[in-house]
């Protein structure tokens, strides 16, 4: 009897405290981690504690209180002051006596000066998270193998996918890009971009980005996290070695009808991705295997061989006494700023000037990594036209993709002219991308659900924009909005990419206003944030003297292409003017 009430007792008990075991376990899922609801504003940073509390740090945000949102003094007068984004994108645009005056005087370069550093110091830098780690540490500081991270990942227990807003299940990626993405009728860029500029954006970012194995963790194989011309040297030393002639400086080559072009991987045994089919002698050996995919590559590749070859003989006949590692070192770093150059004409229609100089008297961080949000962003795909219009000719995907022989058959010469052209697609709206690289659209957003982007509107904040209150604000029309409302529950749970693609565009513009409100940032810091923009590197013995230097300095889109072909075609990443009549001009112009 007694022994049985004993048993009795401590069963109750032990069930009692394993009951209360599991419920305490129930409590811990229930409990959504506060950080869920993203309550930290104005850049604070959200911090567990214990369960269910949680911490905002608003050091050096200019606001203080539980969320960070009352406005410090001097941040309320900044504010008060401060005009939106786009008054300002407005006043850019118009009043040109206003900008003829200021052009003509030392407001130039002081408003220069105050756009390069306050897009620039909108990237933390030096760089903070990662796709792992959700808190500043040293491996994510140091472990260059990942992309960095603007905002860390939503955390793991949150109530739904993106935080605690939106419907428990994200919407089915194939279904997003089938309603929203594909392209019905090709739309062109109404700014009257080609697809010269469109080669150029894919050739120019492939350098740094490199995504390593999709696996979920955000990693890249572009260790140079930036401008380093790693697609026309490779992106390892031993590549490098396989694709230099390792005589005068230069780089391998082979001459095809009287023209120079990369050389095939036969001579310059490096890894290309290449289908089985294509024999080696038509495979070219490029800095980045991947540049065989299109010709619109793999000419901006030979672009650049000429060039970098071109360089080399000034440099030797400046230099004579150099050896080949000093003429290979020296061009390297002059094509690394013609990049940066160009790159800059191109990303900008105001006529901003590239000069390092101008951050000289400011603090600014002289060191870049490139972030998957930067990646998932320049997915430009929509700027692919349907077929490609070559000489007279209409060549579609299946004969354009991987034909080696298109680049040699034409010339550099035509399929300049060819590109330049013709106009790209309009990447913002909606509804223009080419079925061709749907799936690509798809993956960017399976990947971004693996790293756990944070929502749009986190991003708008971060970059200093107001949050779009509904689906309608964002797209600008009532049909997708719907769509997007039932889709996704609650416009605070959109997605970044599909966002970029379908807000409303600016008037008459190529996308809308968040694509450069944080496209610009990342590009700006990206270009100035090179150490050879640092005044330690910028000046002309870098460059092998004043040769050196006056080629970097004076260098355009015209000269790289025209100095090094036969004769000098329409060549612009704009489309000709209506009235343009094709005339090759003589070289002297220059
Ligand atoms: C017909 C032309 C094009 C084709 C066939 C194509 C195809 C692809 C493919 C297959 C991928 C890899 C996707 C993956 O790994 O999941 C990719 C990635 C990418 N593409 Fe394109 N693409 C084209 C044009 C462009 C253009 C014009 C741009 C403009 C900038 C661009 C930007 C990118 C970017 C940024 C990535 C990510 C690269 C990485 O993270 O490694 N692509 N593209
Ligand atoms: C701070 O944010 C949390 C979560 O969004 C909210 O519940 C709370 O009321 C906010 N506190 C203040 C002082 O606004
Ligand atoms: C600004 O002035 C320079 C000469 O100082 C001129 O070359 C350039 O075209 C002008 N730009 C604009 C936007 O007026
Ligand atoms: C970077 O992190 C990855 C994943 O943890 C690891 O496999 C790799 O060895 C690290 N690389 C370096 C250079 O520490
Ligand atoms: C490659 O392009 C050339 C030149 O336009 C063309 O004659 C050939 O048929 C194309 N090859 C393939 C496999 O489509």
């Amino acid at each position: 009897m007694e022994v049985l009430s004993f048993l009795l007792k401590w069963t109750s008990i032990l069930l009692l405290s394993l009951s209360w075991c599991f419920a305490e376990e129930g409590q811990i899922s229930n409990i959504a981690n506060p950080c869920c609801y993203y309550p930290c504003q104005n850049q604070g940073i959200c911090v567990r504690y214990g369960l269910d509390k949680y911490e905002c740090d608003c050091t050096r945000t200019g606001y203080y209180g539980e969320n960070c949102t009352t406005p410090e003094f001097w941040t309320q007068v900044y504010r008060f002051l401060k005009p939106s984004p786009d008054v300002i994108h407005y006043i850019l645009t118009h009043f040109d006596w206003l900008w003829d005056i200021i052009n003509r005087t030392f407001l130039r370069d002081w408003l220069m000066r105050k756009v390069l550093t306050v897009r620039a110091n909108l990237i933390p830098s030096p760089p903070t998270y990662n796709s792992r780690y959700d808190y500043l540490n040293w491996e994510a500081y140091s472990n260059i193998t990942y992309y960095t991270r603007i905002l860390p990942p939503v955390p793991q227990d949150c109530p739904t996918p993106m935080g605690t807003k939106g419907n428990t299940k994200l919407p089915d990626p194939k279904l997003l890009v089938e309603k929203f993405l594909l392209r019905r009728n090709f739309r062109p860029d109404p700014q009257g971009t080609n697809l010269m500029f469109a080669f150029f954006a894919q050739h120019f970012t492939h350098q740094f980005f490199k995504t390593h194995n999709r696996v979920g963790l955000g990693f890249t194989k572009g260790l140079g996290h930036g401008v380093d011309a790693g697609h026309i040297y490779g992106d390892t030393l031993d590549r490098q070695l396989e694709l230099r002639l390792l005589k005068d400086g230069k780089l391998k080559y082979q001459v095809l009808k009287g023209e120079i072009y990369p050389p095939s991987v036969l001579d310059a045994q490096v890894k290309m991705s290449y289908p089985p089919t294509t024999p080696e002698h038509q495979q070219l050996a490029i800095g980045q295997e991947v540049f065989g995919l299109l010709p619109g590559l793999s000419m901006y590749a030979t672009l650049w061989l000429r060039e970098h070859n071109r360089v080399c003989d000034i440099l030797k006949q400046a230099h004579p006494t150099w050896e080949d590692e000093q003429l290979f070192q020296t061009s390297r770093l002059i094509i690394i700023v013609i990049e940066d150059y160009v790159q800059h004409l191109s990303g900008y229609r105001l006529k901003l000037r590239f000069d390092p100089t101008l951050l000289f008297t400011s603090h600014f961080q002289y060191q870049n990594r490139i972030a998957v949000e930067f990646n998932q962003l320049y997915h430009w795909h929509p700027l692919m036209p349907n077929s490609f219009n070559i000489d007279g000719e209409n060549i579609e995907y299946p004969q354009f993709i991987f034909n080696t022989s298109i680049l040699t058959h034409y010339g550099v010469e035509k399929l300049v002219e060819a590109f330049s052209t013709q106009p790209a697609g309009q990447i913002g709206g909606g509804n223009n991308i080419h079925p061709v690289v749907s799936r690509v659209a798809e993956g960017v957003i399976v990947e971004s659900r693996e790293l756990r982007l944070q929502p749009f509107n986190e991003y708008r904040k971060k970059f200093n924009l107001k949050p779009y209150s509904s689906f309608a604000e964002l797209t600008g029309e009532e049909k997708m909005s719907k769509e997007l409302e039932e889709l996704y529950g609650h416009i605070d749970a959109m997605e970044f990419y599909p966002a970029l693609m379908l807000e409303k565009t600016r008037p008459g513009a190529i996308f809308g206003q968040s694509m450069v409100e944080m496209g610009a940032p990342f590009s700006l810091k990206g270009l100035m944030g090179n150490p050879i923009c640092s005044p330690e590197y910028w000046k002309p013995s870098t460059f092998g003297g004043r040769i050196g230097f006056e080629i970097v300095n004076s260098a355009s889109l015209k000269k790289l292409v025209c100095l090094n072909t036969k004769w000098c075609p329409y060549v612009s990443f704009h489309r000709p003017p209506a009235d343009y009549k094709q005339q090759s001009s003589p070289h002297s112009e220059l």
